[in-house]
């Protein structure tokens, strides 16, 4: 047996998986999220330990055997958000989270002193979400709090240190921190002296299923195993998704809707260069990266929809008849910037909007507008994959809600003009990680055997060409709207 923990903002979620791929248990805890003033977002580590010690405990109940033949642990977790240890590894003060947006000034800091050397070094641009603008708030605001600064993680590698008492953190989470020197694999001595961090803080790296150690005494007295449990470092959560979605190769990309959605493309190298447009950090597989844009309101757009102007109505009867309306919309256009865009425009302050509203326009016409919106914003980030990177997709595995809707999953396909599939069973990042230990612990090769017992896809959707024809001429429109209405909302 493997565990993979995911550490997600709103629940940790275990998942057991026997060694041929099957799922076998799983369990969850929530915790809180801690939102002190607008714009702030955090959440106490005890929590995360708390729902850990839960979900174990559950599994172990549940599942005696596991006791004995449980081979590894290892983690997915959410990205960015950082953890600060004193001298007794107390925790100093309550994570920041990668949603937190109080960082603003920090970042215009960061790419003012060093915005070239940063891109060149970590491959991406400061954005709030990121963890090295989160450190420099607290040096800022916080001296007191960052004078006793001994260990610094992210949430995942957290668990991995009170699993085993060991400060590690894995690549794919570490090129989340803009700490991370990607192309020779180390924290860049660059980077680190022009904002005052010593090195010291900085966990040891690892490869994702490279083993961290093994369960302490205690632990393993407490949960009842009767050998070694080893533990595997881990990965981000974007990077277990794309792992338990098998993309692993040239030509596969994933596209994954939840409150935010993520268009995502496996990458080679990190010789790719996208100039800071679209996210690119290291994948939990070996020396490959993945690139990904990020659009802020996906599913968000549809509930502020349904919540608005159909509340009675759950998802399945909102978009009942939206099949019975022909790409495009009858000329309703949507775009989703109800919260502001991360790619491409990384703007704060743009708004959404419908256009070209008609008399004769009823709600299926606005609930499909809606998910083309929804999806012509994802296309921006594929746009850029295949034009800058002249990449090409042969498969684009669709997860999360967008998944769910054979209609949508059709304008998919439409849209993005490429093969969608489907997974047969659908357990997301928990997964990924569980494959982790999986491979760390030997139980297979390499990771594309363990992608070939783990993963198995359901329907595949082809594109229909007079669909795709009429939403190439749409989607031109689409991207217009930006440029034409940034300035009512600026
Ligand atoms: C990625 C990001 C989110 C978190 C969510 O840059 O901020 O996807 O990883 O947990």
């Amino acid at each position: 047996y493997v565990l993979g923990l995911d550490l997600g903002t709103s629940s940790l979620k275990g998942l057991l998986f026997r060694q041929d791929g099957v799922l076998v248990g799983e369990a969850s805890a929530d915790y809180p999220l801690l939102t002190p003033q607008a714009g702030y977002s955090e959440q106490n580590p005890a929590e995360w330990r708390q729902a850990a010690h839960k979900v174990l405990k559950t599994l172990v109940s549940e599942h005696e055997e596991i006791k004995k033949e449980l081979v590894g642990i290892s983690f997915s977790g959410q990205m960015h958000s950082l953890v600060l240890l004193d001298e007794s590894n107390e925790v100093i003060r309550p994570a920041i989270l990668w949603n937190d947006v109080r960082t603003t000034k920090q970042c215009r800091e960061i790419m003012e002193t060093a915005g070239d050397r940063i891109l060149n070094i970590t491959k991406n641009v400061a954005l709030e979400g990121f963890t090295l603008p989160k450190i420099l708030w607290v040096q800022e605001n916080e001296p007191e709090n960052w004078s006793k600064v001994q260990h610094m993680m992210l949430p995942k590698d957290y668990l991995s240190f009170w699993l085993t008492g060991k400060y590690s953190m894995d690549y794919s989470d570490a090129a989340g921190t803009l700490l991370l020197d990607v192309e020779n694999k180390c924290w860049s001595t660059e980077i680190l002296s022009t904002f005052s961090i010593p090195q010291e803080i900085l966990p040891t790296l690892y490869e994702s299923s490279g083993e961290v150690g093994v369960i302490t005494e205690a632990l393993k007295k407490e949960f009842g195993f009767e050998q070694d449990v080893k533990i595997y470092a881990g990965g981000a959560d974007n990077a277990c998704a794309a792992l338990a979605s098998g993309i692993i190769q040239e030509g596969a990309g994933m596209v994954s809707i939840g409150t935010s959605g993520v268009f995502l493309s496996f990458e080679q190298s990190d010789k790719v260069n996208y100039n800071g447009k679209l996210h690119l950090f290291s994948h939990a597989v070996k020396d490959k990266v993945y690139s990904m844009g990020v659009t802020l309101a996906a599913g968000n757009s549809l509930s502020w929809y349904r919540d608005t102007f159909a509340p009675t109505l759950d998802f399945g009867e909102l978009l009942k008849d939206v099949g019975t309306v022909k790409p495009g919309s009858d000329g309703l256009l949507f775009t989703p910037y109800i919260v502001g865009e991360r790619t491409p425009h990384t703007d704060s302050q743009i708004r959404g909007s419908f256009i070209g509203m008609d008399t004769h326009h009823r709600l299926p016409h606005f609930g499909r507008s809606v998910l083309e919106g929804i999806t012509f914003s994802l296309k921006d980030s594929q746009e850029m994959m295949e034009t800058t990177a002249k990449r090409t997709f042969t498969k684009i595995v669709s997860v999360g809600g967008g998944a769910k809707n054979p209609d949508w999953l059709q304008m998919q396909a439409d849209i993005f003009d490429s093969t969608i599939v489907t997974l047969t069973t659908e357990q997301g990042p928990g997964m990924g990680a569980a494959m982790l230990a999986a491979v760390g612990s030997g139980l297979f090769p390499d990771v594309n055997s363990c992608v070939g017992t783990f993963v198995s896809y359901d329907k595949e959707i082809v594109p229909i060409q007079e669909n795709v024809a009429a939403y190439k001429k749409i989607y031109e429109i689409y991207k217009q709207v930006y440029g034409a209405t940034a300035d009512i909302c600026h």
